[in-house]
């Protein structure tokens, strides 16, 4: 086995983390802050164009020492060398977790199987360069001729949410063509991509690592059919093209081998976006751009892989997880980044560490007996703030919460950007310090309310503050520096696994409802007689076909 396996709570650092909670539970942050006058200094970290505080967490110094004691008890240094050398850690699907091979530098040396994977690596990018340049500067035409205009990602899961995700969050960085992604299996969906599009001037990218995905290969057979409704059969090889380790199928789906772009099955998909998955980022942004995103997280596996746990961003970060969800009790995080472009990245984020570290059993195959993963959820500020950052402020529930901001904008709107950034501070502020009955009182006063106002609206105009938060300042979003952030959190994840026990990298959740949606389909479309379901899901199929 290539990870250890040890039951966390049964180490001495647990232990000693535990009475300490004791000690810091009702602790409240302004006290902290009281007590330590160079608290910021002493928890922040800076490090390039990252600028990272974690002093609004409810730890000190201790904590975190308790903290790293807990990671080297367990034994992460040689689970990290291990994760970077390609040893098996991947263990109950056999496999090597290299998504830092992708981005390895070329003289790296990266065995699986004896083999150096670097060299094929470097194949690979060469060849999705080759081709982003090709369509880019419009030297691969449609098959009349013209340019392509349009490239629409067919995928779901790992092969959607990266490449959807970068190209959203680096929209400015983009070039003339323009991107799509189609992944639900829901008609309505691919119906309403393919709508405007031209088949001459589009581009296909079926993205499937497995090419077995039923979502993906439906929708790819059934924009093939609908561009054969107009477009000669010869016409497929300059419009449509693959990424996957299936490359059998793909060639039976009656793709040439020459447009496939393989990866291989050490990259888990949710990890792939710096593989060939990564086409539809690279043709969207230009390849310079997909190398300077996976610059990025060069520098963060570096960053990770070297630097002393204390100062080492995803490991305090992924600890600060383990002390929220397995002491405090809190069930989910948030992520908040202020600016529009990360959009969708705490959707990104939730397939990454909800896949990865939603599982109840342990490495040696026993249930745990301890929380793992945390649900994680999110929306850009401001907006955020107007939609549910109240329940963070004075609900019941204890949610640690990351704030993602830049120093400088995009397009250099210092009136807007300092009024966004504003709230940036002001919300970690508030959440820390909340609003004591004394302040309440005193402000009721200030504005004239009648002693009997004060007393019916006081307890609700109350905020306890001691809300926990992690900032994380960064100079600007550029493709570097959003390939760094997706590597920390990549690297959280790793950890958070390590610490829990827990194998991140297989996904053997999402089994179940699809072999049941397979035989009820066969039920839908008549081709066996019902089989035997529960009342409920009986009645559910029957009203369905009933009505359909
Ligand atoms: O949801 C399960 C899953 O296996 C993901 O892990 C993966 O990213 C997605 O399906 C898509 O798989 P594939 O790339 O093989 O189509």
């Amino acid at each position: 086995m290539a990870l250890k396996a040890t039951n966390p709570t049964n180490t001495e650092a647990w232990g000693k983390l535990q009475s300490h909670f004791e000690t810091i539970k009702s602790k409240h942050l302004k006290q902290l802050f009281k007590n330590d006058a160079d608290r910021a200094n002493n928890l922040t970290i800076n490090w390039e164009d990252f600028y990272v505080d974690f002093s609004k967490n409810r730890i000190t110094t201790e904590t975190l020492e308790l903290l790293t004691e807990l990671a080297v008890e367990l034994d992460l240094k040689n689970a990290i060398s291990k994760y970077f050398e390609g040893d098996i850690i991947n263990a109950t699907e056999g496999r090597a977790v290299l998504h830092t091979a992708l981005r390895a530098s070329k003289n790296a040396n990266v065995l699986v199987d004896g083999e150096n994977v670097i060299p094929e690596v470097y194949e690979v990018k060469k060849k999705i360069e080759n081709f982003t340049n090709s369509v880019v500067n419009g030297n691969h035409k449609g098959h009349t001729g013209k340019a392509i205009t349009d490239v629409v990602n067919i995928g779901i899961g790992g092969s959607d949410l990266g490449p959807a995700m970068v190209v959203d969050s680096l929209q400015y960085y983009k070039n003339q063509l323009t991107t799509h992604f189609v992944s639900n299996v829901d008609g309505d969906h691919y119906q309403e991509v393919i709508k405007d599009l031209h088949p001459e001037t589009t581009l296909f990218v079926i993205v499937s690592k497995t090419f077995t995905t039923q979502e993906t290969l439906s929708n790819a057979n059934s924009i093939r059919a609908w561009f054969l409704e107009s477009q000669p059969k010869e016409a497929v090889s300059k419009h449509f093209v693959a990424v996957s380790t299936n490359v059998e199928s793909v060639k039976s789906f009656g793709i040439d081998e020459a447009n496939i772009f393989p990866m291989k099955d050490w990259v888990g998909g949710r990890f792939s976006l710096w593989s060939a998955v990564g086409l539809s980022i690279s043709l969207a942004l230009g390849y310079k751009h997909f190398e300077s995103l996976l610059e990025g997280a060069r520098k963060m596996d570096e960053h990770f892989r070297t630097t002393d746990f204390n100062e080492n961003i995803p490991v305090i970060s992924a600890l600060l997880t383990v002390w929220y969800n397995n002491f405090f009790k809190a069930e989910s995080e948030a992520i908040i980044p202020y600016t529009q472009y990360l959009n969708q990245f705490a959707t990104y984020l939730q397939q990454g560490i909800m896949e990865s570290n939603g599982k109840s059993v342990d490495r040696d195959g026993n249930k745990v007996n301890y929380q793992t993963g945390t649900l994680i959820w999110g929306e850009p500020g401001t907006n955020a703030q107007h939609a549910f950052f109240q329940l963070i402020h004075q609900g019941t529930k204890l949610i640690p919460t990351d704030f993602i901001g830049y120093v400088e904008s995009l397009y250099g709107n210092k009136d807007h950007h300092d009024k966004l950034m504003s709230n940036y501070f002001a919300q970690t502020e508030a959440l820390m310090n909340g609003k004591t009955e004394a302040e309440v009182l005193s402000e009721l006063r200030e504005q004239s309310a009648s002693e009997a106002e004060i007393k019916e609206l006081a307890p609700f105009k109350v905020f306890e503050g001691n809300k926990p938060t992690t900032s994380l300042l960064i100079q600007k979003l550029t493709p570097e520096s959003l390939g760094k952030l997706i590597a920390m959190y990549e690297h959280k994840i790793f950890v958070q696994g390590i610490v829990w026990n827990i194998y991140s990298y297989d996904q053997f959740g999402v089994e179940l409802g699809k072999q049941l949606a397979k035989s009820i389909l066969k039920e839908l479309n008549n081709e066996v007689s019902n089989s035997i379901h529960d009342g409920s899901t009986q009645r559910l199929i029957d009203f369905y076909k009933n009505n359909c």
